[in-house]
């Protein structure tokens, strides 16, 4: 990929370019805990975003994306976002950095990736951390933190994409490790490198194919869910902050005062805080067996309680199941895109072959089945 990248710089801008890289995200358990100041888990993954990237002395960006194979300009003083929407992230990144007085100054650009768009990799993340971690280094001599970074990604989604998402695949694809999971708590922001190489077992996500039109709206909903269910909470007891901070009792005394909907929603939340907390010790016991179990149980909750899985991936989680897969899940945001998978290394021929060929029969196409490992975050290559 960085060969094509940098020819396509050089035939457009020329010489003098620096490359940077960054990635898409799994997530193990803790699904839509972080904009409830819950735990997630997640990992960068060997998919992921790279660009060329150079200054070029003027007040304007030009970005040229090779898969889309479209160029955009815009002047870093327009207050107008782009009309293409991947040309949004890199004006979005740029944007938040100016609001926070960091220091953004022309530049071309071109870029490309291999991060499934729709599947849930969080591949506008990658994007976003991408042009982020450039802008820091090449404009801010580095002196923007991390997190910061990943909350300029965060801002992106909010102010300039419409989805008021958390702060998990930022982070994830800003300060991914190879060989690690880590385990982020939303509300605090700090995290634990967790080295995951599941001795026996692989790790494979099946994607449905399936993109949901409304998914950003829905998205946001539940996030409105979430927060009614805390302000109701809040009214017993001050000290919640997030719905992460409640207790399962504190949530069953506003029963009759929130809509059921909301309650549902919140019911999967407050479990599913404590599910990763339990994964976390499972793995670090090597206990994998209750490492799927909870899968399997957030499953149960993002398809019931929170209404984010669709018929496809209850299909592929109820075959995993059939098959004594140990664990398995719709992963990110739902709607479509992928289940995560944790299969002993003996039955991961025949469970792919069955789920593929399985699937293909029910739904007349085919999902796609990517292998992933567990790799480093934003980079200067
Ligand atoms: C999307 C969002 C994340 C997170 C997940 C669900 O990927 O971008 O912030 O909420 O959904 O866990």
């Amino acid at each position: 990929m960085k060969d094509k990248i940098l020819a396509k710089f050089k035939a457009l801008f020329g010489e003098g370019a620096q490359v940077y890289a960054s990635a898409g995200r799994i997530n193990l358990i803790g699904e839509h805990t972080d904009y409830n100041g819950g735990y997630v888990f997640p990992g960068a993954i060997n998919f992921g975003i790279m660009a060329a990237i150079r200054p070029n002395g003027t007040d304007k960006v030009n970005v040229f994306s090779l898969d889309f194979d479209e160029k955009v300009q815009f002047g870093l003083q327009e207050e107008d976002k782009p009309e293409q929407q991947w040309a949004r992230y890199v004006f979005g990144v740029c944007r938040e950095v100016l609001k926070r007085d960091g220091k953004v100054e022309g530049f071309d650009a071109v870029f490309s990736g291999d991060v499934p768009a729709g599947a849930g990799l969080s591949s506008s993340a990658a994007l976003e951390s991408t042009f982020a971690f450039a802008i820091n280094d090449l404009f801010n001599n580095n002196k923007i933190d991390k997190f910061e970074l990943a909350r300029i990604g965060q801002s992106t989604e909010h102010n300039y994409c419409g989805v008021k998402c958390g702060i998990m695949d930022q982070f994830a694809s800003i300060f991914g490790k190879h060989g690690a999971l880590m385990r982020l708590n939303c509300k605090t922001g700090e995290y634990k490198y967790f080295p995951f190489h599941p001795d026996g077992y692989r790790v494979v996500l099946i994607d449905s194919c399936v993109k949901h039109e409304l998914a950003s709206s829905a998205y946001n909903k539940r996030r409105e869910s979430c927060e009614k269910a805390a302000a109701a909470i809040r009214k017993n007891h001050p000290e919640v902050e997030f719905l992460s901070d409640a207790k399962r009792l504190w949530l069953d005394e506003v029963r009759e005062e929130i809509s059921q909907e909301d309650f549902l929603r919140a019911e999967y939340v407050i479990g599913e805080v404590q599910r990763v907390l339990d994964v976390c010790d499972a793995l670090e016991r090597d206990d994998y067996e209750t490492v799927g179990e909870m899968m399997y149980q957030t499953h149960f909750g993002l398809s019931r309680l929170y209404e984010v899985s669709c018929e496809e991936l209850d299909f592929l989680n109820k075959l995993a199941r059939k098959m004594d897969v140990t664990g398995s899940r719709v992963m990110g945001g739902g709607f479509g895109g992928c289940t995560i998978n944790l299969v002993k290394n003996e039955l991961y021929d025949v469970f792919v072959d069955t789920a593929v060929k399985e699937f293909t029969q029910k739904f007349g196409h085919a999902p796609k089945v990517y292998n992933v490992v567990i790799s480093d975050g934003a980079r200067k290559l």
